[in-house]
């Protein structure tokens, strides 16, 4: 079932002129994204991509309860959330657009409903409002789109129960460190990845969406998601890392294997961590 009203949202919680308009942009480009989600980000879903998701949702659901509770921040058109249901596991997806979760409800298998439960709400609000513990929570390319994501994770990791696995998932590394001509090899590669991928996208008729980010990855701004910072929010919030992956996500499979195995330039990262608080 879908539940929420997003404008109510807006209206309550943006008392920042800043936060509202991020939480704006990313309304707007996540009402054109919609079910072209997937399509137009073959970075997250190619078959190098896939293998990564794959081994660290098997991670994750090891460290799951077995048919436990988990809840799906930025659930968007459920990339994660339906491998979760797949795999036994009860979901709660939330995400502040209405068409990204129009999107999942209508992948959303039949025999699943019972088991998932759609909100439309803003992540921070969410979490501020709803009183439930969870066996887990999943974050998959949310944090880059937040204003304030220290405090949703902090927030995120009050509502597991001790021993309850958080996956971050698909987040742009902030200083990569990557050597000079690791840069510029890494760079070029970008170049020719995306040219591929804008022609790819003329030929099947979906327009790239780029004015719509400027302002909806808000944390690109500063260079992307600082891992040692977050590791610090998520030890402070009583989690224990257990695997850090980082990783180079390009459009295609191909640009991502030479990005990983011959260039080493990493330009994301996914953390698995565990509530260790009793
Ligand atoms: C890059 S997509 C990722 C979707 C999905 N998790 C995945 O991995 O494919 C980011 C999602 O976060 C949602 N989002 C952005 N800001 C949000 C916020 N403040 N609260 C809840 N969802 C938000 C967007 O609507 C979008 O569906």
């Amino acid at each position: 079932m879908i539940v929420g009203s997003p404008k109510t949202m807006l209206t309550t919680t943006a008392s920042d002129p800043l936060r509202e308009k991020i939480l704006r942009a990313n309304r707007a480009a996540h009402a054109r994204e919609g079910a072209l989600y997937l399509a137009r980000h073959p970075e997250q879903s190619n078959f190098y991509q896939a293998r990564r998701l794959a081994r660290a949702l098997d991670a994750f659901s090891k460290a799951a309860i077995p048919g436990g509770a988990l809840l799906d921040l930025g659930c968007g058109t459920g990339y994660l959330t339906l491998p979760l249901l797949e795999r036994g596991l009860q979901v709660t997806g939330v995400d502040l657009a209405p068409e990204m979760i129009e999107a999942l409800a209508a992948r959303l298998p039949r025999n699943k409903t019972t088991v998932c439960r759609l909100r439309v709400e803003e992540a921070g609000e969410f979490l501020r409002q709803d009183e439930e513990l969870y066996d887990g929570a999943t974050v998959s390319a949310l944090l880059h789109h937040l204003y304030d994501y220290e405090k949703v994770i902090e927030e995120a990791c009050a509502r597991l129960k001790p021993g309850a696995p958080l996956l971050i998932y698909f987040e742009p590394l902030k200083d990569a460190g990557h050597s000079p001509t690791g840069h510029k090899l890494h760079r070029a590669l970008a170049a020719l990845d995306e040219a591929v991928y804008r022609l790819e996208m003329r030929w099947r008729g979906i327009s790239p969406l780029d004015e719509e980010y400027v302002w909806a990855d808000y944390q690109r701004r500063f260079g992307g998601i600082d891992l040692d910072r977050l590791e610090a929010i998520l030890k402070k919030s009583g989690m224990e890392i257990l695997r850090v992956e980082k990783f180079c996500a390009r459009r295609y499979g191909w640009a991502a294997w030479i990005g990983n195995r011959i260039f080493k330039t990493p330009n994301t990262f996914y953390i698995l961590a565990r509530q260790a608080n009793t």
